[in-house]
């Protein structure tokens, strides 16, 4: 069901599905266990692909983090020069250090990711083979969330997919759409789309009954890998929320925050912000039936959000008086 055969691949896919204790039927699908620590390297390993297949010797991005790690560590199995454009203090560190790490040239720009995007396709993709969202190919790979969804779980009622630039959510419902066409899913799951309410142009235009996003010039929330104003893929994803009798909601900043330490002292799953964004709409939410949240990237991500308590001891008597409870 994919378009191409073997190609350049880090082990992509294959996440766990875990059921989650945070609410009764739900099932975490934890794309932080990918090669880069997102749900980025699906779409990636067919990106790059292509773009070694069609002779280009550069590749470039524009990214809120994870698409730029992603870009960066298949460019360079790739042997391909990549160029990752990035929002100047909008990018979360972990993120930026892959970049870094698999030598990719990291390009900052004044403003946010849907600038970044602008510069790429004005001038980037005359250049360099371009591996955003809009490319075709990123959203196969990406489709394969819905495939391994269906052969763990059958067609689950409900799939929630935190939304930035829009194209998972516009790919995992492709995948819904092609088991229907197989006649293995008779029933396929409503898709729902997560914004966090300071980044909200879908959800936003959602509630108020609009058939186009309410654009945000500039988005404001902790989950940086969702801080997106323009979504590039919004026709898409409007028509996969519509199709499949789905919804979008905006979660604010202290839910995400909330979901994300329920996730990881109740679960055992550390999530980035944006990835939590799924299980807040859930915890929310709370509807019946089979419910999938997809949490899209790893807490290492961007450990600067997350906020840790220690204790200090002077001694080995100190441990054992804390130990007995003392
Ligand atoms: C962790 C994470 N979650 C969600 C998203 C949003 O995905 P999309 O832009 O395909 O809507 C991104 C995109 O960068 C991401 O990195």
């Amino acid at each position: 069901m994919l378009p191409l055969g073997s190609g350049i691949s880090l082990g992509e896919g294959g996440t766990p599905l875990v059921e989650s204790s945070l609410s009764s039927n739900l099932y975490i699908k934890f794309e932080g266990t990918n090669p880069t620590g997102s749900f980025k390297d699906r779409g990636m390993a067919l990106g790059v692909t292509v773009a070694r297949e069609s002779r280009a010797e550069k590749v470039i991005v524009a990214s809120t983090g994870n698409t730029a790690a992603s870009a960066a560590a298949y460019a360079a199995r790739a042997g391909l020069k990549c160029y990752v454009l990035l929002p100047r203090g909008n990018v979360a560190r972990g993120k930026l250090i892959q970049a870094a790490l698999h030598g990719a040239e990291i390009i900052m720009i004044n403003g946010f990711f849907d600038t970044a995007l602008r510069y790429v396709l004005e001038h980037g993709t005359k250049y360099a083979y371009p591996l955003n969202s809009f490319n075709p190919w990123r959203l196969e790979g990406q489709k394969t969330i819905a495939f391994e969804i269906y052969e763990e779980l059958g067609c689950p009622d409900y799939v929630i997919v935190p939304v930035g630039n829009a194209g998972n959510i516009s790919a995992i419902w492709k995948g819904f759409r092609e088991l229907g066409e197989l006649g293995l899913c008779r029933k396929l799951p409503r898709m729902v789309g997560v914004q966090a309410e300071g980044a909200a142009p879908l959800a936003v235009a959602w509630q108020r009954g609009l058939k186009s996003p309410l654009f945000v010039d500039k988005p404001k929330t902790i989950a940086s890998a969702i801080r997106i104003g323009r979504p590039i893929n919004w026709p898409k994803a409007m028509a996969a929320v519509e199709q499949s009798g789905g919804l979008f909601i905006a979660v604010s900043d202290s839910e995400i925050a909330e979901a994300q330490r329920l996730l990881a002292s109740r679960d055992g799953i550390g999530a980035e912000p944006a990835g939590a964004a799924s299980v807040a709409a859930a915890l929310r939410l709370k509807v019946s039936g089979t419910v999938v949240a997809v949490v899209t990237g790893h807490a290492l991500k961007d450990p600067d959000v997350i906020e840790i308590s220690v204790r200090e001891i002077k001694d080995s008597r100190e441990l054992l008086l804390l130990l007995e409870g003392a």
